[in-house]
């Protein structure tokens, strides 16, 4: 199958337009795209509107919008008509809930709709592409585009295809993520929550066994990541950041000198079970770490953090 040229891309359809699909369409509207959103709720066009204008000032300061507010709600159009949307988009974004008969029906009639040699990203955060792509007519150009909560300022989308995907499609995603500034990283494999929700999931489970066992408090645990590793995390991943702790050896020396240590400590890792007791404890430790501020407060605070990390760090740069 050929591919239109990514260059020639300027419409994109947003297919689902709840947490995932209005940051997506502010990030595509960021980027110049005519963005055709939809969503069956009622409120879905008044909820993508209010987002995009909430989300602008953070696309303004991080240089991500190429235009203005006005210009970019001028180029906003939203159905609930899932035909209307697709019929004449040049890329899908598709964000519909997580559930699996859901997505079947609606990729195929995005399938449908959309005219040939155009890609469909799904973000599912953990459904495979070989299952959704069961009931297409062209089910080779379904990829998983996976992005990080929330996708208009979270740079990584991960790229996996399924056992009917075309390498092709796979390419042209990767590619046209990364064209606009985004990180696009390639998963060989379908695994289950691919890589970066996997790698939360292994440091989550330590976190909650420490808690668990009584090692250390539930802000003390947070306290070990952020003013420790986490600091050099948003920098450097861990393979490149143990490659500095070889010295002159590097990731070699690292392996042959500190490998036995880690492998006891692997060995020694917890399997937490998230029962009623452990989840009181997370719970009560949340509470005491936040300190009176409201998840809103919290969430307002690691947004203004984000922004000022990634003005200094530019990942990709
Ligand atoms: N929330 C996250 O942190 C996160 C992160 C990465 C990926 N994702 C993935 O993004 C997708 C959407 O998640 P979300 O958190 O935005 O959910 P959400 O519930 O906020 O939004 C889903 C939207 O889909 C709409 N919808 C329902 N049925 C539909 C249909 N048949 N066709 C089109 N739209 C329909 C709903 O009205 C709603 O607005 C999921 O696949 C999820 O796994 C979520």
């Amino acid at each position: 199958m050929n591919y239109i040229a990514r260059t020639e891309a300027k419409v994109v359809a947003v297919i689902g337009a709840g947490t995932i699909g209005a940051s997506w369409s502010a990030w595509f509207l960021a980027r110049g795209f005519r963005v055709n959103a939809s969503d069956p709720s009622p409120e879905g066009e008044a909820f993508v509107r209010r987002f995009v204008a909430n989300a602008w000032p953070q696309l303004v300061e991080l240089e991500i919008a190429t235009i203005t507010l006005d210009e970019a709600l001028a180029r906003l159009v939203f159905t609930a008509d899932i035909a209307e949307a697709c019929k004449d988009a040049d890329f899908v974004q598709e964000n519909a809930p997580e559930r699996i008969e859901i997505k079947q029906e609606l990729l195929a009639r995005i399938d449908e709709h959309l005219p040939e040699g155009r890609v469909i990203g799904s973000s599912t955060s953990g459904l495979k592409a070989s299952d959704m792509q069961a009931r297409m007519a062209r089910p080779g150009r379904l990829v998983v585009a996976h992005p990080f909560n929330p996708p208009h300022l979270i740079p990584l989308v991960e790229i996996v295809g399924g056992r009917q995907t075309d390498e092709a499609a796979c390419d042209w995603a990767l590619g046209f993520y990364n064209d606009h500034g985004k990180r696009a990283i390639r998963v060989r494999k379908e695994v289950p929550g691919h890589i970066a929700n996997r790698l939360q999931a292994a440091l989550w489970r330590e976190a909650a066994h420490l808690v668990s066992d009584g090692v250390a408090s539930v802000s003390d645990v947070d306290a070990a990541i952020t003013e420790g590793p986490g600091l050099r995390w948003a920098i450097m991943g861990p393979h490149l950041t143990f490659h500095l702790a070889g010295g002159d050896g590097g990731i070699r020396h690292f392996a042959d000198h500190l490998g036995p240590a880690i492998k006891t400590w692997w060995d020694d890792l917890g399997a937490p079970v998230i029962d009623a007791r452990l989840t009181d404890m997370l719970e009560e430790g949340v509470r005491e770490e936040a300190g009176g501020r409201s998840t809103a407060d919290l969430a307002a605070e690691r947004d203004r953090k984000l922004i000022a990390l990634l003005k200094t760090v530019k990942p990709g740069a």
